[in-house]
């Protein structure tokens, strides 16, 4: 495995371009979970520096904190609430522009702005797990950002227990 990430472009979707390869083979070397996904939240906050980037387990009813980069965060979050409740409900990615105007929105760092997250399916199909990325400006993920995460967290589903 690389032990250093080589992000080239200025562009957002040319930094994806670089890092989706990498961010593969980070998933495809590792057969722990947790490994995998530690490794992952650190290419991703590296790469763009965003305020919190991790994962939410689905344990229950609950998302469960993972691993992750940022500051301290919310340890568990009901099905439904918030935006990474809301999107593991709703199996589907979405982009927040301005989290003070998302109902329910759980505000774990005052400085969040925005938002989005990206549903992490087995097999199956069901939602596992989700990644959470904050940004401490408004409106940062656009339908590049959905394109691209999506493409990243695709080969994590595989990691979880059938
Ligand atoms: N803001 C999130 C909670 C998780 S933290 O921001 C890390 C939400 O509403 O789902």
């Amino acid at each position: 495995m690389a032990e250093n990430l080589i992000i080239e472009g200025v562009s957002k979707e040319e930094k994806y371009q670089t890092l989706l390869p990498q961010a593969h083979a980070l998933i495809q070397g590792e057969t722990d979970l947790i490994a995998a996904l530690a490794n992952l939240s650190s290419a991703l906050a590296t790469t763009f520096g965003w305020l919190w980037t991790g994962f939410y387990l689905v344990k229950g009813e609950q998302l469960v904190l993972g691993p992750f980069q940022g500051p301290i965060a919310c340890t568990r979050i009901p099905f439904g609430r918030g935006v990474c409740g809301a999107a593991w409900q709703q199996n589907r990615t979405l982009a927040v522009e301005d989290v003070d105007a998302f109902p329910g929105h759980i505000a774990c760092s005052s400085s969040a702005r925005s938002e989005i997250v990206v549903p992490i399916r087995d097999a199956a199909g069901a939602v596992v797990a989700v990644l959470d990325v904050d940004s401490a400006e408004l409106a940062s993920f656009d339908a590049t950002d959905i394109d691209y995460l999506q493409k990243i967290v695709q080969p994590l589903g595989q990691l979880f227990p059938a």
